[in-house]
C-alpha cells in the first residue's frame, strides 16, 4: 500500500522544499513506494505552500488564529489531515505546540525536526543558547513526536561544529543547510525500517 506523506509547515519551509526535491530526484514513489501527498500551514503566508502547488501537490492552511483554544484548532488541523489518510506526519518547521490528543491520535507515525543536539536544548532559542553555554558543537535532530517537546526517540542527527566567529544567525543558517540533507535521509530511514 503507498505510504502517504503529509508535511505540516508554518515558515519558509525549506526543509520541506529539500524533502519534496529529494522525494523527486530519489523517486520515492518507486523506492519506497512513498508519495508527499498534502503540505497543509497553520499561517496562510507560509512561503513553502506556493511551491508545494506549483509542484502539483495539495495544500491546505488551517489558521490557529481563527480558533478560540487549541483543542477546535487541532479538531479542524486533524480533519484537514486525515483527509489524505496518511502513513507519515513531517512536522518541518511547524510552530505549533501539539496536544497529547493530536499526538496519540497519529501515535508512532510522526517526525519533527529540531536545530539542537536532542536532549541538549529543547524548544526555542536553541542556537544562542549553545552559543552561551560555550557548546563546541551544534545540530540538528530527526526524532519521533511524543507529548513531551522536543523528545522522543531519536532517528538522526547531524553535528555541526560551531565557530569563534559564529553569531546565533551564522549558527543557524549552516544548521539550516544540514538539515536539508538530515531531513529525507531521517524519513528515508523511518520508512524502510520501522
Ligand atoms: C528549522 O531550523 C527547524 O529545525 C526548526 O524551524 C526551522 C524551519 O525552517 N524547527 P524551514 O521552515 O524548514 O525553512
Amino acid at each position: 500500500m503507498q505510504k502517504n506523506i503529509v508535511i505540516l509547515i508554518s515558515g519558509s519551509g525549506s526543509n520541506m522544499v529539500s524533502i519534496v526535491e529529494t522525494a523527486e530526484r530519489d523517486n520515492w514513489s518507486k523506492t519506497l513506494n512513498a508519495k508527499i501527498v498534502a503540505v497543509l500551514s497553520n499561517r496562510p503566508k507560509a512561503k513553502g505552500l506556493a511551491y508545494a502547488k506549483q509542484k502539483g501537490i495539495a495544500t491546505g492552511v488551517v489558521n490557529h488564529t481563527d480558533y478560540p483554544d487549541r483543542s477546535s484548532f487541532e479538531k479542524d488541523l486533524m480533519h484537514a489531515i486525515d483527509q489524505h489518510n496518511p502513513s507519515l506526519l513531517v512536522l518541518a518547521g511547524f510552530m505549533r505546540v501539539l496536544t497529547p490528543l493530536f499526538v496519540s491520535n497519529y501515535a508512532g507515525k510522526i517526525l519533527n525536526i529540531h536545530p539542537s543536539l536532542l536532549p541538549a536544548f529543547p524548544g526555542l532559542h536553541t542556537h544562542q543558547r549553545a552559543l552561551d553555554t560555550g557548546c563546541k558543537f551544534a545540530g540538528a535532530t530527526v526524532h519521533e513526536v511524543i507529548p513531551e517537546l522536543d523528545a522522543g526517540k531519536i532517528i538522526d542527527q547531524v553535528v555541526v561544529p560551531i565557530q569563534d566567529s559564529d553569531t546565533a544567525e551564522s549558527l543557524a543558517a549552516r544548521v539550516l543547510t544540514q538539515e536539508h540533507l538530515l531531513y529525507p535521509r531521517a524519513i528515508k530511514q523511518f520508512l524502510q525500517y520501522r
